[in-house]
């Protein structure tokens, strides 16, 4: 007699194992047009590259040259890291030759990167931090790469393209690659949230998790607290706030793609506020902020400056920072409510 029970779950497992990152984007927009194979090849693409930094990384306490300073500083005035340099390069080898995307911005680099040869075809642009985090690199620590797909528009070389200075809602696909315990590359192309983790065996990104929603509140803060001086008093309001009452509790790993999974996955809110000396903030809005904005979004949830969305802020350039507070959307009002009383004091 056959054993249907063992049959029915060898049969989920097969099925599960073929949930490919490039077969559900297509399966995301019910379509094999044109632009559908675009963009699952653009999905396919990212994902090469965080395998291929994922591999690195997994190796790099073994491998001469890979952690460490390159002993230059970057657009932001940071210093880079070996890996920096050598995620930023994966991304662009992987666009190379393929066809899909014109144009690279990356948090690394001053001005975007063209591809000319793919120019002619490649209507999208790529935006990319490729090692966010990178202060928890040489403690092994969990780190991130964050990316956003827009339509391209304008050829201007210097970093003032209309597709990269406009709001976040011109982003057509967002997410990261979480280089934590596994590898995970959490996606958005307007159809909710989905995660997929990375069989090594398979070599593969495996459907893990569709559908994720952002609880409307969590119990989790998350924030570096040895700013709390440096901030205006609204937000150390805040802060005295959740220490005044029950039910808050602390989590910070000073790496935002990380501190920003917990908090889609199991609610709560991140912040990363401006100070009286810088009210910008830390974060980059297009590498960093609206990428995460945009899916936290789609998982229910909010982004917000203080006074206004994230995914409604233009950048003035390339480079932009943008005070951040995202998470569970009653959370992310709570923290507005302080930022908002704060701002009508000001005037
Ligand atoms: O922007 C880079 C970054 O490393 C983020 O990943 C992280 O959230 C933040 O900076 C940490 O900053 P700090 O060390 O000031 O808490």
């Amino acid at each position: 007699m056959v054993d249907t029970h063992v049959e029915i779950a060898d049969i989920e497992a097969l099925d599960r194992d073929c949930m490919t990152l490039s077969r559900h984007v297509l399966q995301q927009l019910h379509s094999f047009s044109a632009d559908a194979q675009d963009l699952s090849a653009l999905m396919n693409r990212i994902a090469l590259a965080g395998k291929i930094v994922s591999r690195r990384l997994s190796r790099s306490g073994l491998l001469e040259n890979a952690l460490g300073f390159t002993g230059t500083v970057n657009v932001q005035g940071e210093s880079v890291k070996k890996m920096d340099v050598y995620a930023n390069d994966v991304f662009i080898s992987v666009f190379k030759q393929s066809g899909l995307v014109c144009r690279l911005a990356s948090e690394e680099m001053e001005k975007p990167y063209y591809i000319p040869e793919n120019c002619p075809i490649g209507r999208h642009t790529l935006i990319y931090d490729p090692i966010d985090g990178s202060s928890n690199l040489d403690t092994n620590l969990n780190v991130g790469s964050i990316f956003a797909i827009r339509q391209q528009e304008g050829m201007d070389i210097d970093g003032t393209a209309a597709d990269l200075l406009a709001n976040g809602r011109k982003q057509m696909a967002a997410g990261y690659i979480l280089y934590g315990p596994s590898t995970m590359l959490v996606y958005s192309i307007g159809t909710g949230v989905h995660a997929f983790t990375l069989d090594p065996s398979l070599g593969e990104f495996i459907l893990s998790r569709e559908n994720v929603e952002t609880p409307a509140h969590g119990a989790i803060y998350s924030v570096n607290e040895g700013n709390f001086w440096q901030w205006e008093e609204s937000m150390r309001e805040y802060i005295r706030y959740v220490h005044r009452h029950e039910g808050h509790t602390a989590r910070y790993g000073g790496a935002l793609v990380g501190d920003f999974h917990r908090i889609l996955f199991q609610g709560g809110v991140f912040l990363y506020p401006g100070t009286v000396k810088k009210p910008e903030g830390k974060l980059r809005l297009l590498y960093e902020s609206a990428p995460l904005a945009f899916l936290i979004e789609q998982a229910g949830g909010r982004a917000s400056t203080g006074t206004q969305e994230i995914m409604d802020v233009v950048p003035d350039k390339l480079h932009a920072r943008t005070p951040l507070i995202i998470g569970s959307k009653d959370d992310v009002a709570l923290v507005e409510s302080f930022a908002q009383k704060g701002a009508a004091a000001s005037v």
